[in-house]
């Protein structure tokens, strides 16, 4: 019998399957998408063998405790909930160069000295580089093994051969299954891949790391498929041109999100930063007109950051509003509330915001030290250097109750910090104070009173 060959369109935002070729996605919407695959014959290999799963009652079930691997970097071991759990896949984005590689490298080489037997399997550099970077994070074992390949199923017998304790595959999207004739980096060769080495990580209970890039968007490249299937999906982030990198937990299964773990990147590679609120505070200017400080909630960790405003008079009919590191909606929403319930002319005047240190702080606690910090600079009169400024900002101008009020005083104690700005609603609660003064606001009016 002739071989049958069919034609599929997929669309390489989505994963949306079609028998023709369409302009549009109509699944997902996006334009000129649909990419033609030929699959011949048996079409993609499922998995040669399929756990054999019974269902049982829940109390049933046997529990296993504390079998999480390490990897002895505090800020990596933070975001993945504890270490690794054992047959856990693990994706790990980032834009090019920001130091996806390197962090994989330096955590398999500190496993590896731990006495871990490690595989690193890169796409996208050759052995010689992995050894010379290695020299350079000047980190090197025995235990470490590395392979420069991108076919698929040598990968899987080498993982089957090596038997390695932790396995990183370097990038997802450069591994490519000879079953499938798309090219790599394509939808259907990335899930392929992607649920193949899943399958493994499951049966043998190998934890796996995958690197996957990130598309323009900001979405790792392929399906959001991909996101699904795996079981930890962690982003790396940062600005280029900054030293600090932000790890963060979008999706953790065995873990909290919301976590985020803080490195430098040096010379020598990157150094974890256990107490971010000195790094992001360090460089600040004691009463500057236009910083304030705040405490977000990263996680289970309070982080002190600095929030930079400069409103300068504008010669444009529309002022300009530019926003780094925070909401811009959110930040021209409350600028609204500051010209109606403080009656502060900010229209004619572009307003720049920046968090110092290239963090990103998406969290409402923050709206109060955002307005202190555009009035500071607009009425150029500078904010105690150790005071603070926490709370909600509601539409009437009102200051709201916000979480945590306790762990993020407590931090800002332990930075120096005397004296801070908080909701009155949370002071009323039963707030273990003493150490600090605390003054509590119930509208903006009051706190601008209280600041400046
Ligand atoms: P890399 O890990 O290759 O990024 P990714 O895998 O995410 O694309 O990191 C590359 C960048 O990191 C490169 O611009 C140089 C910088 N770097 C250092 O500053 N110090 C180091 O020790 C290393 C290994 C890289
Ligand atoms: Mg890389």
């Amino acid at each position: 019998m002739a071989k049958q060959v069919k034609s599929i369109f997929t669309c390489q935002n989505c994963g949306y399957k079609t028998g023709k070729w369409l302009g549009r996605c109509p699944d997902c919407g996006r334009w000129d998408s649909m990419v033609e695959e030929v699959t011949a014959g048996r079409g993609p290999v499922r998995g040669k063998t399929i756990i054999k799963a019974e269902a049982m009652p829940i109390t049933s079930v046997e529990l296993v405790h504390d079998q999480r691997l390490a990897t002895r970097i505090g800020e990596l071991d933070r975001v993945l909930g504890g270490g690794l759990v054992p047959g856990s896949l693990v994706l790990i984005g980032g834009d090019p160069g920001i130091g996806k590689s390197t962090l994989m490298l330096q955590a398999l080489c500190s496993l590896a000295a731990g006495g871990s037997k490690v595989l690193y399997v890169s796409g996208e550099e050759s052995v010689q580089q992995l050894r010379l970077r290695s020299l350079r994070l000047k980190a090197e074992d025995d235990n470490l093994l590395v392979a420069a390949e991108v076919d698929l199923d040598a990968i899987l017998a080498m993982a089957d051969s090596a038997r390695p304790d932790v396995l990183v595959v370097d990038s997802i999207q450069t591994v490519f299954s000879s079953d499938l004739t798309s090219a790599p980096g394509s939808v259907t060769q990335v899930r392929e891949s992607a649920m193949r080495l899943m399958m493994m990580a499951k049966q043998t209970g190998l934890p796996t790391f995958l690197v996957g890039h990130v598309t323009k968007e900001g979405a790792i490249a392929g399906p959001k498929l991909l996101e699904h299937m795996v079981d930890t999906v962690l982003y790396f982030e940062g600005d280029r041109n900054h030293v600090f990198r932000i790890l963060r937990a979008v999706k953790n299964r065995f873990g909290s999100t919301n976590e985020i773990g803080v490195f430098e990147m040096r010379t020598n590679g990157l150094k974890p930063v256990p107490n971010p609120s000195a790094v992001f505070l360090s460089g600040r200017k004691a009463n500057t007109p236009g910083s304030v400080v705040a405490a977000s909630m990263e996680g289970s960790r309070p982080i002190l950051v600095e929030i930079q405003a400069l409103a300068s008079g504008s010669h444009l009919g529309t002022p300009r509003r530019t926003v780094l590191g925070l909401d811009a909606n959110r930040v021209a929403l409350l600028v609204a509330v500051m010209e109606k319930k403080l009656g502060m002319h900010l229209s004619g005047h572009d307003i720049f915001m920046n968090v110092a240190g290239g963090v990103r702080i998406m969290e409402p606690a923050v709206d109060l030290a955002v307005i202190a910090a555009v009035a500071s600079s607009f009425l150029d009169k500078g904010v105690e250097e150790t005071t603070m400024a926490l709370g909600e900002v509601g539409l009437t101008g009102e200051v709201r109750a916000i979480g945590n009020i306790e762990t993020r005083i407590g931090e800002a104690h332990k930075m120096g910090f005397k004296r801070c700005i908080a909701p009155a609603a949370n002071l009323k609660s039963s707030l273990q104070a003493g150490k600090m003064e605390l003054v509590g606001v119930q509208s903006l009016a009051e706190a601008m009173e209280a600041l400046f």
